[in-house]
């Protein structure tokens, strides 16, 4: 390499980590606050082992809408119903393209799939076909036989299973640039009494709708990309629920005790408790 190229290349190398400090300068003036990034890998070491429990705590000190640098990524994480609200009312427009993982691109589902697409005319065709046709309060209704017999499968699994005096283990299942921290909305104590207990009544006298208008419950998100699966979901779970519960009698295994149980869980593309919930269908009450 010759004197000019070498003194190019260097010129342009200073040149660019000028202006790179000029464009965080810029950015940090206007976005939230949150924890100090390091360079190239952000605040990546800051989510530890459950990145998705983190930014509630980091939210505790920087705000409800505070900026986190994932990787390269400047990510805004909002930690309050009103704060999501206020963003996505007026900005929804703008937040509606997911982050596609490269394990997505990998077998094109980003260019097919409803999840993936960006709104576009095709995404919006998909999500008309879901309303009209597959989702629809009519087909619903004429499928309810179908499902019925599913549970039915699934009652007939679990009787055989305990008759053969198995354990059935359980497990629950369960984030970009606007990461909307549902974690937190759902067990913020403002809004939620004891928001850690298992307290389904809680519910019953509640206000709160779960149907994307309140967003201090968003299970099935809220705007132009929530859940199509809602109507479908919203029918089967109490089917299936009540039928397990009303059909069996069931009690924790191996002589375990609620107040021992470790509740905690593990971070992964699900979550997961740290210990598998087991428990025993024990007697049948209805055949
Ligand atoms: C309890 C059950 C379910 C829950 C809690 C749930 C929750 C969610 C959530 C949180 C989203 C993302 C919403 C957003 O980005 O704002 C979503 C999207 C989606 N869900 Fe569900 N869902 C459930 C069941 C279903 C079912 C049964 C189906 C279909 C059979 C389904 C199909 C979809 C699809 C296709 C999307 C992507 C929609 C889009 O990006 O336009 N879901 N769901």
């Amino acid at each position: 390499m010759d004197y000019l190229t070498t003194l190019l290349l260097l010129i342009s190398i200073v040149s660019a980590s000028i202006i790179r400090i000029f464009i965080r300068r810029f950015e940090s003036v206007r976005l939230p606050p949150g924890p100090r990034p390091f360079p190239i890998i952000g605040n990546i070491l800051e989510l530890g082992i459950n990145p998705h429990k983190s930014p509630t705590k980091l939210s505790k000190i920087y705000g409800p809408l505070m900026t986190l640098k994932l990787d390269s990524i400047t990510t805004i994480v909002i930690s309050s119903p009103q704060v999501a609200k206020q963003v996505l009312h007026k900005n929804g427009h703008v937040f509606s393209s997911r982050t596609i993982p490269h394990s997505v691109q990998a077998l094109d589902h980003h260019r097919f799939s409803i999840v993936w697409l960006p709104p576009s005319p095709k995404w919006r065709n998909l999500r008309r076909v879901c309303a009209t046709k597959v989702f629809s309060p009519q087909l619903l209704d004429s499928t309810q036989i179908l499902r019925q017999q599913k549970v039915h499968d699934l009652l007939d699994f679990v009787k055989e299973r305990c008759k053969k005096g198995e354990v059935i283990g359980f497990c629950e299942r369960k984030m970009q640039k606007i990461l909307v921290n549902v974690w937190a909305i759902g067990r913020d104590p403002t809004i939620w009494e004891n928001p850690e207990m298992f307290m389904p009544e809680r519910f019953l006298e509640c206000e709160i709708d779960f149907k994307g208008h309140d967003f201090e419950l968003i299970p099935f998100g809220t705007g132009k990309r929530i859940c199509p699966g809602l109507p479908l979901a919203h029918r089967s779970m109490h089917l299936m629920v009540a039928s397990l519960v009303h059909n069996f009698e069931w009690k924790l295994a191996d002589g375990l005790v609620p107040e021992n149980m470790n509740m905690e869980e593990q971070y992964g593309i699900s979550i997961k408790r740290v210990q598998s919930l087991l428990v025993e269908a024990i007697s049948i009450k209805h055949d």
